[in-house]
């Protein structure tokens, strides 16, 4: 089983879904908040949600560096 790595923990918003959000047209933080509830609740995720963004543009590193790195299997149990 791969991993998933979740961007936004509170809202297990996956980094797929960042990616396909911005892919989609989403350019900023705000759009990303608004489709997917990034950064609605303890806001830790901004930073990262920033770097997919920023990564996406520069294309000249790897998002895996700025996401949590946490196992689906690793969440699962702390998730409503
Ligand atoms: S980790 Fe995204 S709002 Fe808390």
């Amino acid at each position: 089983m791969g991993s998933i790595l979740y961007i936004c923990i509170c809202n297990a918003v996956t980094e797929r879904e960042v990616y396909a959000a911005i892919d989609a047209g989403a350019t900023t933080v705000k759009a990303l908040n608004r489709q997917l509830g990034v950064g609605a609740e303890c806001g830790a995720c901004v930073g990262c949600a920033k770097a997919c963004l920023s990564n996406k543009q520069t294309a000249t590193t790897s998002p895996s560096q700025h996401i949590f790195p946490i196992a689906q299997q690793d969440i699962g149990m702390t998730l409503r």
